[in-house]
Parts: structure tokens; sequence; C-alpha cells
């Protein structure tokens, strides 16, 4: 059955996106190479695009690059000077990012870091990487807590923290029956609700990846807040 969110994206896709030979090839190079077919879809690039545009984002961190589909969407917003570092686990995936971002004139700001994304985010601190103005979150979901909490502290406040796929169909709601990405959600989402560095929500989403959503997030502070104000009166998470 067409859902009629397919009809929208479709629709919506004509009036606000460019015919785009690149982001098409990228897509192409990465069906052939047998990449799944996961990536952000062409409005949820576009929104992944203008975000950091919005803020001036001038450093961006991913994590979950597979074929750099949504990476050439974000890198598209740097100025010449900006930076991109994407995290990816496949060494045959980060090949064909590279390629795609080649092509798309990409090479100069943006790096794909091969290995678990749980090695290489503490080595982006210790090496005194960032502060990132913008982390997509988009990799393997049980350990998205993990990757949250890397990504908090290559922040600075005012960074903007994006997480994909936080709804799956709408089972992010319940905990019987869940499967390890849904959990790992889950446990993400439990996570951030105490969080006092960020101010967060979710956002469902519906198109041509069916239903799910992003989280978004805004660093307050790196540093945890203290439970109370120097006047003594008690904080929330916001
Ligand atoms: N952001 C991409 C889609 C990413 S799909 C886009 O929208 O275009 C998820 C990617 O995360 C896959 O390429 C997968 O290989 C990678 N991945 C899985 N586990 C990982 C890990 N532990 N560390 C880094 N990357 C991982
Ligand atoms: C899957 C992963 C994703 O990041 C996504 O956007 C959609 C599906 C998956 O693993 O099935
Ligand atoms: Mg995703």
């Amino acid at each position: 059955m067409r859902e009629p969110w397919t009809d929208v994206d479709r629709y919506a896709e004509e009036l606000l996106l460019s015919p785009d030979p690149i982001l098409s090839a990228a897509l192409e190079s990465s069906a052939a190479a047998g990449l799944p077919p996961i990536q952000v879809s062409p409005s949820q690039g576009k929104f992944l695009h203008l975000l950091p545009r919005g803020i001036g984002a001038r450093s961006i961190l991913e994590v979950g690059t597979l074929g750099a589909y949504s990476t050439i969407w974000l890198a598209r917003a740097l100025p010449g000077s900006g930076r991109l570092v994407s995290l990816e686990l496949n060494p045959a995936h980060a090949t064909v990012a590279r390629a795609n971002l080649a092509r798309a004139g990409l090479t100069d700001r943006v790096e794909v870091r091969v290995g678990p994304a749980l090695e290489s985010l503490p080595r982006l601190v210790a090496e005194g990487a960032g502060p990132f103005d913008l982390t997509f979150i988009d990799a393997d979901k049980p350990p998205t807590a993990e990757y949250f909490d890397w990504a908090v502290r290559l922040s600075r406040p005012g960074s903007v923290i994006v997480v994909d796929n936080v709804v799956r169909q709408g089972a992010v709601a319940h905990e019987e029956g869940a499967d390890a990405a849904v959990l790992g959600i889950r446990r993400f989402l439990s996570r951030l609700s105490g969080d006092r560095r960020v101010s967060a929500t979710v956002v469902q989403t519906v198109g041509r990846k069916g239903y799910d959503g992003f989280a978004l997030a805004v660093v307050d502070a790196v540093a945890e807040r203290p439970l109370a104000d120097a006047n003594g009166s008690a904080r929330r998470a916001t």
C-alpha cells in the first residue's frame, strides 16, 4: 500500500529540492556497492543541511557515515574553512563514502574515521577535537546513550545534537517485546530525561522511510549543572 506520507515526501521534494546529480550518484554508488538503503530521506537530508546553516556551524561531528549521503548534506552547510568528522565502523562503507565525498568536492572539509565509534569518540576527546557546533548520531542503536554522552563532551553551550531513529514505528513507547535497537533508544531517552547538561525533545516523523523520529538537544552546559542554585532552589532538566 502506498502511504499518503510517501506522496507528500515526493510532492515536497519536487517543490523544494533541486535535482542533485552528486547526491543521486552517491545513492547509486552506495546501492551498487551493496550498502543497505537506510540513509536519511532527501527531505530529512535537507533538514540536516538547514540546521547547521541556520546556526552558522563551522564544525560538525557525525556518528555513522554509511555512503556519506547525510554527510554530504551536512558538509555542504559548512564554510570553506569548516570541518566535519564522520565516524564509521565498516571499512567498505568508508571507501564508498570517501569516493562520494570526493565526487562532491568535499574532501578538504570532511574526514571519515574508520573504527568503532566507542573507540573513535574518546580519541577525539583525547586529541582535544571540538567543540563541535552540531552532532548527528545515526549509527548502531544499542550504544546511543554512550554516543550522546561523548557528543555532549565534545560540545560547547549552544551546540546542537540530533539523534536519528528514536521512534521506530512507535516501538519506542513499549518496553515489552522491544528489540536491542529499541531498548538502546529507550535507555538513551531515559538518561536524557535526567540529563541536566541539555534541553531536549523528540519529534516524530513520517515519510519515505515510514514512521520514525529525531531527538533534538541543545547543550546548556558541558559539565553537569549543580543540583541546586546558589539560593538553594531545586533545578530540573528543562
Ligand atoms: N548517516 C547515514 C546512515 C548511517 S547507517 C545517512 O543517513 O546517510 C548506520 C551506519 O553506522 C552504518 O554505515 C554502520 O556501518 C555504522 N555503524 C554501525 N556500528 C557502528 C559503530 N559501532 N561505530 C561506527 N559506526 C557504526
Ligand atoms: C536502520 C538504521 C537507520 O539508521 C535508519 O535510519 C533506518 C534503519 C536499521 O538498522 O534498520
Ligand atoms: Mg538512521
